[in-house]
């Protein structure tokens, strides 16, 4: 939710941070702007739309050679996608430029106070009132402008990321940190901040992960933290372990595409050194005791969109495993229900981008009951496994594309390994049980090639049913939450009408959705599980009423042939693993159908990657 770099150095900052913001468009692309110090100048030029329309001004209007630069690009929250809206904004002086990332909570009465004071906005932005007070504040700040920084912020409410440039300082980017991401790069003889280290793993891997309430001051050859009162700050040097080409498109069309193909490794990885010399089941970072485990009376997952998905996979089996109850929660919802955790809960946080903001208040929601917390977590260094007191990654390397595929496998994959850890801290399952669940998921990289291997015929049923106006997805047990699944991508990403439904549900009332020829997805169980008669009679319901039948089954499911138009087969799994597999084809059928009716797959509409704001 907003891209923003900021750079400081000897190369030229343009190229730099145009560089990164390519790299950080799919966090938003309502807008973009860079703004650059030169000849004791500010220089800004900003354009409504994708970050080409920007590259294009400048090509008209070019920009002159500056070593400062800072950069931004959009999702827009106060105010709409207009030129005017787009950061860089800049003071009435114009000596001073700020981006930000986030929610100025206060904004309107900050206006008001400036217009009083007979400043003139220019945008309908909260962002904007942040350069004023900014310049506003300089004297009293000595011309410091991290001392002004400071003394802002501690006048602003919400969630924010602020990086600003004074023009009276041409080698120094300040920037602070309030719940919303900020990582600095180290480099030689320059220096970077960045809302994630995709924008700078071009020119170092080294790199400084930020607490909250802290404001950085970078500058050629150093790099200064201090907290908001302005004493020291505590930040953590980390390494990124992936490099460049891993946010590259590597010879794929489409991040998507590329995504989709990296499945097989990314739940690989994701599984790997998991066990420690004793051959227990190990997590990335433990801050709870075997004690604290067992003491766990319930499990509460909090997640959003595809992540909240995972998490409903995941109750089928850690339920299974371990016993205890796991209720999963939209974390948009969570802390405004007063839900009952304590110390005896352990609320897991899933979350690809470790910033979305919904999944961040309910983990420290939880937190202030006194419950553990654990986060699943795709990024290294980001605000949620931050505030965990345990943390196991998925090692699915960058997720770009918007809509979330390989995070999604090794999500599951994840909490699948969580519920082993209870499960065998709490002895509830014998290391011969864990270690066959383990030899199940350790198969599934080969089952996942396997699928996309044979999932081509997959473009061909998408691209039939291009002009539907509905599509349902209807599962039973963990093929629900992948039917959920299946419905969420083809909105976001076809801008379809989608609904995924539990098959049992259909006799309640969604039934009467199905007309002649509405396409059903069915996700269907193995042969031998109990609830494969079942969903044929759901099948049987629906087609009766003239749903044309999408069935995805298992290899050898014959009896599936009687009753469907088109049969996407899957690789023989056990129950609890198929959402790994069946899911697949479901990623393909959406990227497909956008693509046929000429959708943006990669950056899909009014949507960003990373969702910063509530
Ligand atoms: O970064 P997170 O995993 O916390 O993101 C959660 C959702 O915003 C995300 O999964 C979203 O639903 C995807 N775009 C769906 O493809």
């Amino acid at each position: 939710m907003c891209g923003i770099v900021g750079y400081v150095g000897q190369k030229q900052a343009l190229e730099v941070v145009v560089a990164g913001l390519r790299r950080l468009e799919y966090r938003g692309y309502d807008s973009a702007g860079v703004a650059v110090i030169a000849d004791g100048a500010l220089e800004v030029r900003k354009k409504a739309g994708k970050l080409a329309n920007l590259e294009s001004l400048i090509g008209t209007d070019p920009l002159p050679q500056s070593t400062t630069g800072i950069g931004h690009t959009r999702w827009a929250t106060h105010g709409g996608p207009t030129d005017s809206n787009a950061h860089p904004h800049v003071s009435e002086d114009s000596s001073i430029a700020v981006i930000h990332n986030g929610i100025i909570e206060n904004f309107a009465e900050l206006r008001e106070e400036l217009t009083a004071a007979g400043v003139t906005l220019s945008s309908e932005t909260d962002t904007e009132v942040a350069a004023h007070l900014l310049a506003a504040t300089m004297p009293a700040a000595g011309g410091n402008l991290t001392d002004a920084m400071r003394m802002v912020c501690q006048r602003l409410e919400g969630a924010f990321t602020l990086v600003a440039i004074d023009k009276a300082q041409p080698d120094l980017v300040v920037a602070a940190r309030r719940n919303s991401p900020l990582v600095v790069g180290l480099g030689e003889g320059e220096n970077f901040v960045a809302s994630d280290v995709s924008a700078f793993v071009d020119h170092t891997r080294n790199a400084l992960e930020l607490g909250q309430d802290q404001i950085v001051t970078i500058t050629p050859s150093g790099v200064d933290v201090i907290t908001f009162e302005g004493g020291p700050a505590e930040v953590t040097p980390f390494t990124v372990d992936w490099d460049a080409a891993a946010a590259e498109k590597g010879g794929f069309d489409l991040f998507m595409l590329k995504e989709i193909a990296e499945q097989p490794k990314a739940v690989a990885d994701s599984l790997r050194g998991r066990f420690d010399a004793d051959n227990r089941l190990q997590l990335d970072e433990m801050r709870l005791s075997d004690v604290d485990l067992r003491g766990i009376t319930k499990v509460v997952v909090v997640a959003c969109g595809t992540a909240f998905h995972a998490g409903m996979v995941a109750k089928y089996a850690v339920e299974h495993w371990t016993r205890i109850p796991v209720e999963v929660e939209l974390a948009s919802e969570f802390r405004y229900r007063d839900p009952i955790v304590g110390p005896d809960s352990l609320v897991i946080a899933i979350s690809q981008s470790g910033e979305t903001m919904d999944t961040l208040m309910a983990l420290r929601h939880a937190k202030a009951q006194g419950a553990r917390t654990l986060a699943i977590c795709n990024t290294v260094g980001s605000t949620i496994p931050r505030e965990c007191d345990a943390v196991l990654y998925t090692y699915a390397g960058p997720e770009i594309a918007v809509a979330s595929t390989k995070a999604f496998l090794t999500q599951i994959v994840a909490a699948y390994l969580v519920g082993l850890y209870l499960a065998q801290v709490r002895e509830q399952m014998s290391a011969a049980d864990i270690s066959d669940v383990m030899e199940d998921l350790k198969g599934m990289p080969q089952k996942v090639d396997l699928v996309l291997d044979t999932v081509e015929p997959v473009r061909a049923i998408a691209r039939t049913f291009a002009n539907s106006t509905s599509v349902l997805f209807i599962g039973r047990h963990v093929g629900y939450p992948v039917a959920l699944e299946g419905a969420l991508k083809l909105k976001e990403l076809a801008y379809m009408h989608a609904e995924g439904f539990a098959a049992g549900e259909l006799k309640h009332g969604p039934i009467a959705l199905i007309e002649d020829g509405v396409p059903v997805v069915v996700i269907l169980p193995s042969p031998s599980d109990r609830l494969h008669d079942k969903m044929i009679s759901a099948i049987q319901e629906v087609r009766a009423r003239g749903a044309v039948i999408i069935a995805i089954a298992e290899e050898g499911d014959e009896k599936i042939l009687n009753f469907s138009d088109h049969v996407i087969r899957v690789p023989v799994t056990p129950s609890l693993m198929q959402p790994l597999v069946s899911t697949v084809p479901l990623q393909v059928f959406a990227c497909e159908m956008a693509t046929a009716k000429g959708h943006d797959v990669d950056q899909p509409r009014n949507l960003a990657k990373s969702v910063t704001v509530e």
